[in-house]
């Protein structure tokens, strides 16, 4: 699948079924780097021993997103949330055939049927959060959004990428992509996750997910950069305020890099 296809491509991350794959990469050293300093959080190895499925290395150390995201935030969400999927997974899986399958195949398969709900949700908890650690960057934000293929489909879609201007109401004036993912985000029931994705069409979509849901399940969709939604993925460090949450990654460590780099080769604009 193109997704498979894409994340390989920028050494995202491996997804594959087969013993221990973690091929993510470049990223691994980096993670192990940071991991042997922190003892509070388990290393690549001692998370899943003899896994199917390995917990992906952070492509950045737990620290790199303060203040916008802490340390502390990272070493929950990570380090127990993240790790405890990819454990439950690989106990759900094992002896059956899921265990060799790559985890976009598992969560295809498993979607929407009920019996299977328990891979599908912690398969599909692996996926989103290993695409949202790369999400993410330090001292990104709006610098990082250059002039390429996602700018030209931003500002052919909605016109322009930001106007943070409010009416003396408090709503935006005139939005852009910027505001309209803020509002998708901030205005999404419950836990789940805000997504800019590339539909059949080839056009930007901006779509949110409930629980484990991603627009991997939707023939065509390609994703192409997500924010968790989660309560988990905030509450140390802004308890209940998801706005504040909201603003702070998308002001400073959204990585809009990422979402030019999961497009197609091929797609023209
Ligand atoms: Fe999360």
């Amino acid at each position: 699948m193109k997704t498979t296809q894409s994340i390989s491509r920028r050494k995202f991350l491996m997804f594959s079924g087969a013993a221990t794959a973690l091929i993510a990469t470049d990223l691994i050293g980096l993670g192990r780097q940071v991991f042997a300093a922190d003892a509070a959080i388990p290393t690549l190895t001692s998370v899943t021993p003899a896994a199917t499925f390995t917990l992906p290395a952070l492509p950045y150390a737990q620290d790199a997103l303060t203040p916008y995201i802490s340390a502390n935030t990272i070493s929950f969400h990570y380090g127990k949330h993240h790790a405890g999927y990819v454990t439950n997974l690989n106990n759900l899986v094992k002896g059956t055939k899921y265990a060799k399958g790559t985890l976009e195949k598992i969560i295809k398969l498993t979607y929407n049927q009920f019996l299977l709900s328990s891979i599908y949700n912690n398969a599909a908890q692996t996926w989103n959060h290993t695409f949202y650690w790369n999400s993410l960057k330090p001292n990104s934000g709006d610098k990082s959004l250059v002039p390429g293929k996602l700018s030209a489909l931003i500002n052919a879609q909605f016109g322009h990428f930001s106007d943070a201007t409010k009416d003396d109401k408090g709503a935006w004036t005139n939005p852009g992509l910027k505001q309209k993912l803020f509002d998708a985000a901030k205005g999404h029931f419950g836990s789940g996750w805000a997504w800019l994705v590339l539909n059949k069409q080839n056009q930007l979509e901006i779509m949110t997910t409930k629980n484990a849901d991603s627009p991997l399940t939707k023939a065509g969709y390609v994703p192409l950069l997500v924010i968790d939604v989660w309560e988990h993925a905030y509450y140390l460090d802004y308890q209940n305020g998801r706005v504040g949450y909201l603003n702070a990654v998308l002001d400073n460590i959204i990585n809009w890099q990422f979402a030019e780099d999961n497009l197609p080769a091929t797609l023209k604009v």
